[in-house]
């Protein structure tokens, strides 16, 4: 995005913002969809990633279907216009009441716990469900967002799958599809290539299958070097392990890959202190409005787009709340003045849908680019 747009945006509608650029998220879903042309792909989009009502129009034109993981995506999504046989709902540790609400929608359920089975073949009985499988695979960026490791909360431990195909058996369980996500923003696609194998592995075990959902982990580049994940190799090795079982479908749940490069979070420097050691940038924001940086120690690209051409200096870029909210420490930025905007960089992805009112600041903006329109929504 360019930085003149940026500007004029925060002029006209003030930061702290977000932007996000509808024909970015256009041009990676089409990647995507390019790379996998000749398989029989479903994309339903991570709704958790970024739910404004655009980005999961834009999406939904394109074809895509959409991945929620609470009742209330699953509601938002129905709304923003997604068909129910569009719609996977994969939650972890869901209510009873919000299965039963999932299931009356008639979206498709991924059950993630051996102590659900029960519960289901009770109350929907022959209802197609989805298994969401853990199968002990270590990845993911960092701890938090690791997803499929023999101690994580997500999905059926495989290690249980004798006990698995006798609920199956005893119940009369419909299983079309299996699932496994191996965590997000994973580093080589023969992390989320062990997950392949293991769901095409376990697959003939399940003879109603139609799909096999590898929810996705797809990372995008964050800091200046790193490298896009190969989606080329991982679509190669999953055309090989796939032409073992034709007739099934392939389902992927991308949520940064699609939009993380599509948005912006812009924000103003309130003030710039020298204290011994270091010069602080305070801005007008914090975690409450985008957590990444502190949460899971994720770097964002930061750029003082009022002054690009200034000096560059040692900044640590801070927030406003009452508490250590570092975006930044000794980071490289062109000379940062009071009054400046700076634009931090990939920030489409979790990041509004993790904003809060914490110390009662108000949420941020969000504001949409589409072509040549720009409006606040
Ligand atoms: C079940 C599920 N599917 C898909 C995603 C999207 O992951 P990513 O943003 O890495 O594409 C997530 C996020 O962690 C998830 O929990």
């Amino acid at each position: 995005m360019d930085i003149s747009l940026l500007s004029d945006i925060a002029r006209t509608y003030g930061t702290p913002a977000y932007v996000y650029d509808l024909q970015k998220v256009e041009e990676r879903y089409r990647l995507l969809e390019n790379r996998f042309h000749d398989l029989p792909l479903d994309i339903h989009y991570a709704v958790k990633a970024n739910a404004h009502p655009a980005v999961l129009q834009r999406l939904r034109e394109l074809g895509a279907g959409a991945d929620c993981v609470s009742i209330h995506e699953v509601k938002h999504a129905l709304q923003s216009g997604f068909e129910k046989h569009q719609i996977l709902y994969t939650p972890a540790c869901p209510s009873l009441d919000d299965l039963d609400e999932a299931f009356r929608l008639g979206v498709r359920v991924h059950i993630g716990a051996l102590e659900y089975l029960d519960y289901v073949a009770r109350n929907f009985p022959g209802r197609p469900i989805g298994l969401r499988l853990n199968p002990d695979i270590t990845g993911g960026g960092n701890e938090k967002i690791a997803t499929a490791h023999r101690r994580s909360k997500f999905g059926i431990p495989w290690t249980f799958s004798g006990r698995l195909m006798e609920l199956i058996e005893k119940y009369g369980l419909h299983v079309e599809g299996l699932h496994v996500h191996i965590g997000s923003d994973v580093k080589s696609w023969k992390d989320l290539a062990r997950g392949v194998d293991f769901l095409t592995d376990v697959a003939p075990a399940f003879p109603q299958l139609r799909y096999l959902d590898f929810g996705s982990g797809l990372k995008v580049p964050y800091r200046p070097g790193d490298k896009e994940m190969d989606v080329k190799a991982y679509a190669d090795h999953i055309r090989k392990r796939m032409s073992a079982l034709p007739g099934i479908r392939i389902k992927l749940e991308p949520g940064k890959f699609l939009t993380a490069q599509a948005g912006v979070f812009l924000m103003q420097v309130n003030v710039v202190k020298q204290i011994p050691g270091a010069l602080i940038a305070g801005v007008n924001t914090g975690f409450h409005h985008m957590l990444r940086p502190m949460y899971y120690d994720a770097y964002h690209h930061i750029e003082n787009i009022s002054n690009p051409g200034g000096e560059p200096e040692l900044y640590d870029v801070v927030g406003h709340l009452c508490e250590e909210d570092t975006f930044a420490r000794n980071r490289r930025i062109a000379g940062i003045r009071p009054g400046d905007i700076l634009a931090l960089r990939n920030a489409g992805a979790y990041g509004f849908v993790m904003a809060s009112r914490y110390n009662l600041h108000p949420l941020p903006k969000e504001i949409i680019i589409d072509g040549k329109k720009v409006y606040e929504q």
